[in-house]
């Protein structure tokens, strides 16, 4: 049985997506979404493209395509632009990213290529091993903002768009709590200002994309638009904010594999997780400062989804730790080494090893993709514009970001259950909950 639905404005028009950090993943993603729409690839790996929701009971039959389903933008009507410190275009940076082979880069150069990076917000400080010339010179961090809401608004006009979304693809930033200047939209304001050191580049992004209308999503494990100061901004301005840190590799495995250990109640003892990777992430996460952030993003998934506290004599004792290290070697072809030390039935201990040889970036690629698109949706969707953090998307997050005092939820299937409900409701189709008894009636 299906109702009305809620209202969602039709996506027409073109959508521009704004890029902070023209790197590997960012290229990879617009490559791929080049070569999608050109015919030349499938998009593996991204729900908006490839995935299905099943609509009324297991007896009807009814499983559209979820971009069928919901009024997606179309790939043919993104436009793309960024901001990097380095100066290359997204064709040269792909190159020296060392993701997709040369032939595949070379069937979308012209578009590639033209993606050129404007001048970016950078402090060192807050990235301590990158050092680029592309960058932007301002008294305040107020002037850099506004430079920002040029930019942006330079690439509407030129590019006679109807609506934006950004997304931040740039590097992890060190690790920031939040302090005074993040409390409110006030203080931040006058923390530009004055220059606070409290307030790093990806929130000056962040707050010029809210600014001018732009929702907003976090690739990294950054605060960025995870403060108080942003999160009424995005509320009063009725604007979809989601983050952090896009959830690929070992955190993927992650939340694939606790939850089964506890659905099945074995314990866990010790679950030691390494990578090596060499690409410019592993790179910037060579330093202390901003591995410190990536490292309790990583951490914080598994104690969510054990619930030490509902189960100590399974979880209580359990050691966890995460290294990265940067070995230049692999490129982005990191391999991460998993050992879970696991207890079952009267203690007795196993053991689980993991080798996952993947590629950081073609994990990533799909979900920022994802993201525009379900961002764009949300943008143009009152019931969700206008609460701000989109909860439903933490399927695709490490730490997903969530209302003041409600815990993240990280179970993979549960986040996606809930990315299908939120579809199912604004379609006004019947929430699935699995119970099913009527088939037996
Ligand atoms: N690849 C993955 O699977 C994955 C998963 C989760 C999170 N992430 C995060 O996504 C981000 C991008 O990853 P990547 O592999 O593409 O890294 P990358 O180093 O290849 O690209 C990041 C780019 O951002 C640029 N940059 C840094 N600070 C900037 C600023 N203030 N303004 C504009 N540009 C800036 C850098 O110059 C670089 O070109 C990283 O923060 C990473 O931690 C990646």
């Amino acid at each position: 049985m299906s109702s009305q639905g809620v209202a969602i404005r039709p996506p027409q028009g073109k959508l521009g997506v704004l890029i902070p950090g023209i790197g590997a993943v960012a290229t990879t993603f617009v490559a791929g979404t080049e070569a999608v729409r050109r015919g030349l690839a499938h998009p593996i790996g991204s729900l908006t493209q490839m995935g299905t929701v099943r609509l009324g009971k297991r007896t009807e039959g009814r499983s559209p395509a979820i971009k069928d389903f919901v009024p997606l933008a179309r790939l043919d009507d993104l436009v793309f632009a960024g901001w990097d410190l380095f100066p290359d275009n997204a064709y040269e940076a792909a190159l020296k990213a060392g993701v997709l082979e040369r032939s595949h880069l070379d069937a979308v150069k012209d578009s590639l290529q033209e993606l050129r990076p404007m001048p970016a917000v950078f402090e060192r400080k807050f990235v301590k091993n990158l050092r680029g010339k592309n960058v932007k010179k301002g008294k305040t961090k107020m002037d850099l903002a506004e430079q920002l809401m040029d930019d942006i608004a330079g690439f509407k006009k030129r590019n006679g768009l109807d609506r934006m979304v950004m997304v931040w693809c740039a590097s992890t930033e060190i690790f920031l709590r939040p302090s005074a200047v993040h409390e409110s939209l006030g203080a931040f304001e006058k923390g530009l200002k004055s220059n606070s050191p409290q307030i790093a580049p990806s929130m000056i992004y962040a707050y010029a994309a809210l600014k001018s209308g732009v929702p907003f999503a976090n690739g990294a494990p950054n605060l960025t638009v995870d403060i108080p100061a942003l999160r009424s901004l995005a509320l009063k301005k009725e604007l979809p904010v989601c983050g952090k840190d896009f959830k690929t590799g070992q955190t993927l495995m992650k939340t694939i594999l606790a939850p089964g250990l506890k659905a099945r109640l074995l314990g866990l003892r010790g679950w030691f997780s390494t990578n090596i990777l060499g690409n410019r992430d592993g790179e910037v996460l060579d330093d202390p400062g901003s591995f410190r952030t990536k490292e309790e993003s990583k951490l914080s998934a598994l104690e969510y989804i054990l619930q030490p506290d509902l189960y100590p004599e399974l979880y209580r004792d359990l050691y966890h730790k995460v290294r990265i290290n940067y070995y230049p070697p692999r490129g982005d072809n990191k391999e991460g080494w998993d050992n879970l030390d696991i207890f079952g039935w009267l203690g007795y201990p196993m053991q689980i090893k993991i080798d996952f040889l993947c590629r950081d970036s073609i994990l990533a690629a799909p979900i920022v993709l994802d993201l525009v698109l379900f961002l764009d949706l949300a943008q143009r969707t009152p019931e969700l514009a206008r609460r701000g953090i989109q909860e439903w998307l933490s399927f695709y997050f490490k730490s997903p970001m969530t209302a003041p005092g409600l815990y993240p939820e990280h179970d993979l299937f549960i986040q996606l259950m809930k990315l299908k409900n939120t579809l199912r409701h604004l379609r006004g189709e019947e929430l699935i909950t699995h119970l099913g008894l009527e088939y037996y009636d």
